[in-house]
């Protein structure tokens, strides 16, 4: 396991680091720890129903199990590592993130759950950079984290580079549909892009994210939009009272409330405008 990393002030993983460490403090057990969409696929779901089927439906499209060695990047609080771990009983996981209070928070959540040190590991780390030798895994998994990395497109490269031949890599993403149409479309995509911490060389359409995909190496692309089974869902859950009330505790009126119903708007607008869409990505590097 490695120690805590120093991201210097103008590295864009500082700023992503303070954005999600931001009110952490207060987080604990709210939401079991997760931080994803969901997957909305069953009237009457909890918020914790959904995150766990979107990690189960990634598990399942990976084909995790015995002997399986899985690299997270952007794992979070790590309770996702923990579901898959118990789910498909992989020969071990590694999972890295930028943000440390995430890392150590899934260092305190293993232990509590009783997982051993030698089967699932958390890193402090950039997907950009990933501290991996060549060819060391045969699943690579991330969810909703590539979106943030600088660049995505250099994160494709890592994460060919660290997959042993024949390996598999699933990804939940976010991608333009279209192009926007106006100023109003470009100065929203601009305006929420900024708030989330999302480079600009990150925005981009779904034949774009294939090419680069194609240029890094990977083969056997698939990419589905599940927008509709994740975005509405998310968006509907944080207006509930009960979610507004538990947000201010966590991350107090500026960032909980008002950046957070901006970025929500911002997603949600995109998506009903058919600008953006949820992905989950398949894609495999060759045994050749
Ligand atoms: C929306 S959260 C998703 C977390 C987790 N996958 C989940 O669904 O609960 C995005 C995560 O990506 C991490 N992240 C962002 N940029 C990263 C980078 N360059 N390298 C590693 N992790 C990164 C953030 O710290 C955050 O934990």
């Amino acid at each position: 396991m490695n120690n805590q990393q120093v991201w210097k002030n103008y590295e864009h993983e500082s700023k992503v680091e303070k954005f999600y460490a931001s009110g952490i403090d207060g987080f604990h057990d709210y939401h079991k720890g997760y931080l994803n969409f969901g997957y909305w696929t069953r009237d009457g779901m909890t918020y914790e129903e959904a995150a766990e089927n979107l990690v189960r439906h990634a598990g399942e499209l990976l084909g995790l199990g015995q002997g399986s060695i899985l690299l997270d990047v952007g794992c979070g609080m790590g309770t996702q590592d923990i579901a898959l771990f118990r789910a498909c009983n992989p020969e071990s996981i590694d999972a890295l993130d930028v943000t440390w209070k995430h890392i150590e928070r899934a260092r305190i959540r293993a232990l509590r759950e009783g997982v051993g040190e030698d089967r699932i590991r958390f890193h402090h780390g950039s997907a950009t950079k990933l501290p991996f030798p060549d060819n060391s895994f045969t699943h690579l998994l991330s969810i909703e984290a590539p979106e943030h990395f600088d660049t995505r497109e250099k994160f494709f490269h890592e994460a060919f580079r660290v997959l042993k031949p024949g390996g598999v890599m699933v990804l939940t993403d976010y991608g333009l549909v279209r192009p926007p149409r106006n100023m109003f479309e470009r100065g929203a995509i601009d305006f929420a892009r900024r708030l989330w911490q999302v480079p600009k060389a990150n925005i981009y359409e779904n034949n774009i994210y294939q090419s680069k995909l194609e240029a890094a190496g990977f083969q056997a692309i698939a990419i589905d939009t599940i927008g509709k089974y994740t975005i509405p869902g998310y968006y509907f859950e944080h207006r509930r009272p009960e979610s507004v009330a538990e947000i201010k505790k966590i991350r107090g009126f500026w960032k909980g409330i008002v950046g957070g119903y901006l970025i929500d708007v911002g997603v949600y607008g995109a998506y009903k405008l058919g600008l953006c869409e949820y992905l989950i990505v398949c894609a495999k590097k060759p045994i050749i």
